[in-house]
């Protein structure tokens, strides 16, 4: 039994960061013969292509995969920690699972992802959820088939999780979920400590990966067929500044522009490591598509300081004034309210920033304290009440600037990968190259190319077009 350890990952050395190859020794290769399994994911882009690996791992041992959970043999939550309502949603399915297991006494349960990495949720699970049969952490998912061997041969629970600084693993299996989008990791973990996050605690220390590793994967997805690579990361722009030798996020942009991938995204940018250099490259190259997602979480330098993001309101619109002469470009944020010492008036200069920077789109969160983070410390005088009412009126704002922004391409004709068939009836969906979802009239065969349609309609968090 190995349990997390909040000491143990807060830490960061020097230490060399070790590659590894992902390998499997078993003598029961054979654990998930008639089995089924179904694995619900809660979190990030990072967690979606954890589950990606996780499910290729359960089919080299021979489960099948259900989307029924209720038929699964062996049911696995990939959590998310960032917020309170994201651990409420997997202990609430982990309570509905107890009395699927009540009728089902050889159903499988485990837990993995950034709640595997607390303290707090681990020795909760050791002492009021005995029923859930294994743990295991982000640092050690390509252990997960050495887990489930111990967890169906003892029938004890098993918990390994490791809270270190990290390696990499790579060449774990991969089950994509699209056929034409892909996500390539290009660094793990993170370093910035903002001080309401908890992600540098469940995801460890900030390290690149190969560039070489990172082309090898994009290169092959072309020749499968994939339209489509977001590049993945807590904080792309800081990518290679752990290498001993000068590569870094423009280098490597422009690596991968030159191969023949059509589309290519990243995230999540961090405003402190935005440099020219990346701005003149996703000019330069086509196939980088002009839409940045630029979390900014508050409008007011005194917050920003609290909440340690490096940078003040200033800077951010210096940086977002340049992104904005990318010719086309869509910017996307991340805003919180309520952050603990948010006044009315930090509140408004959030609210100013808005209408100053009319982002195309954003995600915006109420303030939840993390069990382990600097702010979960601070002194918090602002009702919920309070904060439900700052996130209406940012919501009221910001979708205002989601539709004129919208509206913008009334008539235009614009450049879409066709993702499927559309929730309404006989329409097709998919997404500009500035990351908006529109619907239009076509034909199925048409799934998975980039096709041009005109927009015909604008709604607030939508486009309807036809084919051209
Ligand atoms: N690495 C990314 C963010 C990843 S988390 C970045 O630095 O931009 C995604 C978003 O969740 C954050 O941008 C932030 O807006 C929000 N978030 C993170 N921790 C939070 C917390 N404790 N309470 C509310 N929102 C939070
Ligand atoms: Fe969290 Fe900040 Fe790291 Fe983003 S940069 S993952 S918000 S600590
Ligand atoms: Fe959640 Fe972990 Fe991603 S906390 S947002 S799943 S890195």
């Amino acid at each position: 039994m190995q349990l997390p350890n909040y000491k143990e990952a807060r830490k960061r050395t020097k230490e060399e960061i070790k590659k590894e190859f992902y390998s499997y020794n078993l003598d029961a290769t054979n654990i998930g013969l008639n089995k089924t399994y179904f694995v619900k994911t809660y979190g990030c882009q990072m967690n979606e292509h954890d589950t990606e690996n996780i499910k290729a791992m359960l089919e080299q041992l021979n489960f099948v995969e259900t989307d029924d959970y209720l038929k699964a043999d062996l049911i696995i939550l990939n959590t998310c920690s960032i917020r309170e309502n994201a651990h409420n949603k997997a202990f609430g399915m982990l309570g509905r699972l107890k009395h699927l297991k009540e009728e089902k006494k050889n159903l499988v349960i485990g837990l993995c992802g950034c709640m595997a990495q607390e303290e707090k949720v681990v020795t909760d699970i050791m002492k009021k959820y005995k029923y859930v049969n294994f743990v295991f952490g982000t640092h050690n998912i390509h252990r997960l088939p050495y887990i489930l061997e111990e967890a169906f041969k003892t029938g004890k629970q098993v918990i390994e999780v490791y809270s270190k600084e990290g390696n990499i693993t790579e060449g774990m299996p991969i089950k994509r979920a699209n056929k034409f989008k892909a996500y390539v990791n290009i660094m793990y973990g993170c370093d910035k400590f903002c001080t309401y996050c908890i992600v540098p605690f469940t995801r460890g220390k900030q390290r690149s990966r190969d560039k070489d590793d990172i082309l090898k994967e994009v290169n092959e997805l072309v020749k499968e067929g994939y339209k489509e690579v977001t590049l993945l990361g807590q904080n792309v722009n800081a990518y290679g500044k752990d290498f001993d030798y000068h590569y870094t996020m423009e280098n490597l942009l422009e690596d991968v522009a030159k191969t023949d991938i059509p589309r290519i995204r990243f995230m999540t940018s961090h405003p402190w490591d935005f440099t020219d250099q990346m701005i003149e490259v996703i000019k330069k190259y086509d196939n980088i598509m002009p839409s940045i997602h630029l979390p900014v979480q508050s409008g007011s330098s005194k917050v920003l300081k609290l909440m340690g993001r490096r940078y003040t309101k200033e800077e951010y619109i210096t940086l977002f004034d340049k992104l904005r002469k990318i010719p086309n470009v869509t910017i996307s944020t991340d805003i919180i309210v309520g952050f603990p010492s948010e006044t009315e008036e930090d509140f408004n200069e959030t609210l100013d920033l808005v209408n100053y920077c009319k982002f195309d789109n954003a995600y915006t969160f109420i303030f939840s304290p993390r069990e382990g983070t600097a702010a979960a410390k601070l002194e918090d005088k602002t009702t919920l009440k309070e904060k439900e009412e700052r996130l209406y009126k940012l919501n009221e704002t910001v979708n205002k600037y989601f539709l004129e922004s919208n509206q913008r391409l009334l008539g235009k004709t614009v450049d879409v990968l066709v993702d499927g068939p559309s929730e309404k009836e006989r329409m097709l969906c998919g997404y500009t190259d500035t990351n908006k979802l529109i619907n239009f009239t076509g034909d199925d065969s048409l799934i998975g190319q980039i096709v041009k349609v005109e927009v015909t309609d604008a709604k607030t968090w939508s486009l309807d077009g036809k084919q051209k």
